[in-house]
């Protein structure tokens, strides 16, 4: 079977601009943000607060936040350490994600740790967030992600125990959702339901889990499709495709938040998401950049 509604974790703000050569306008990014909300996304990665030289075109993270910040909208922010955190909380964000590898190659690109050392960098972050006391006296939320769940650029195939320590290690400090990771799209649907119900066998429930594609090989559909059958309900996208990890090689587009919504509504699946004004937007969006949509759905539903 398939759940009756889905949430969309949109991740185009984040994700999707991370990699962009150029700077975006701040502005422009705000701008971004108010017409996914105006499309019905409920979940909207904001931005990140990184080191600013690590990942340039976010080091507007302090002007960005408080110009979306009144949106009736979930807003979480990426933080990997206490810095992230004092930033993130003194502009009052409510949901923050750290992220983790599930190996050690990419630890090491993308946070300069080990595996087991940034987890300790996390340690404090996810205890002080959900220490902080929200009007529902339930902290800030905490989303852990876990990057390279499937193959690595550098080390190939990543074995799914490996993967499971992590998980299980990221929920044991607090984390309240996980995100699985296909950082450079090589994942397929067996592989997809392999790590799922490993996951589920050493206790991971599929109600804490979220899946997150690349598209890298075309497989993001088919990948979220195995997911959702296997029971997940929160799936992660990136209006018109935008996206890549700049710290992954042969990292491309994120799945396509108008290819998912496409699928969705076609089985019938709910998402709140108005498919007609999300795919403006991506044509918009794909105008500020220079460039067309990655998305399929987007370019068949837009005017040639
Ligand atoms: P480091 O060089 O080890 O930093 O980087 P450090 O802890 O040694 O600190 C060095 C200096 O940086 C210090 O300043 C800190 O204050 C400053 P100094 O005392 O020398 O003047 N600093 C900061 N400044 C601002 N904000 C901060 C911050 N932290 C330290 N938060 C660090 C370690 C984690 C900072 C760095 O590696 C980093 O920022 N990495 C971020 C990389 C990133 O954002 N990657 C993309 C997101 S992950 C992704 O895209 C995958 C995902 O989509 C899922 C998937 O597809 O798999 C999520
Ligand atoms: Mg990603």
């Amino acid at each position: 079977g398939l759940p009756a509604r889905v949430r969309i974790h949109e991740v185009g703000p984040r994700d999707g601009l991370q990699n962009e050569k150029n700077a975006v306008p701040t502005e422009v990014k705000a701008e971004f943000v108010r017409r996914l909300a105006d499309a019905g996304l409920t979940t909207i990665e904001a931005t990140s607060f990184v080191h600013p030289k690590w990942v340039p075109q976010l080091a507007d993270a302090e002007q960005l936040f408080p110009l979306v910040s009144d949106l009736p909208v979930a807003l979480p922010v990426l933080v990997p350490n206490a810095r992230g955190l004092d930033r993130a909380l003194a502009l009052g964000a409510r949901r923050i994600a750290v992220f983790a590898s599930a190996t050690e190659s990419f630890a090491k690109a993308n946070l300069n740790r080990t595996v087991d050392e940034a987890l300790a960098m996390f340690e404090p972050v996810v205890a002080r967030a959900k220490a902080e006391g929200g009007h529902d006296g339930d902290g800030v939320h905490v989303r852990g992600y876990l990057s390279m769940c499937f193959g690595d650029p550098w080390e190939g195939p990543v074995p799914i125990p490996q993967v499971v320590r992590v998980c299980t290690a990221l929920l044991a400090l607090g984390c309240d959702e996980l995100s699985l990771g296909d950082t450079i799209g090589v994942a397929t649907p067996g592989h997809v339901r392999a790590l799922l119900t490993a996951l589920n066998e050493a206790g991971v429930p599929t109600s804490a889990l979220a899946v997150h594609f690349h598209d890298t090989y075309g497989q993001a559909l088919a990948n979220t499709l195995a997911a959702l059958q296997h029971g997940v309900t929160t799936v992660d996208a990136s209006a018109g495709g935008l996206g890549g990890c700049p710290y992954a090689r042969s990292a491309t587009g994120n799945l396509a938040t108008e290819d998912l919504v496409w699928m969705l509504r076609g089985l019938g699946v709910d998402s709140g998401v108005d498919l007609g004004r999300l795919t403006a937007t991506s044509v918009w969006m794909a105008g500020r950049l220079g460039r067309p949509s990655a998305s399929r759905t987007v370019r068949a539903l837009s005017p040639h």
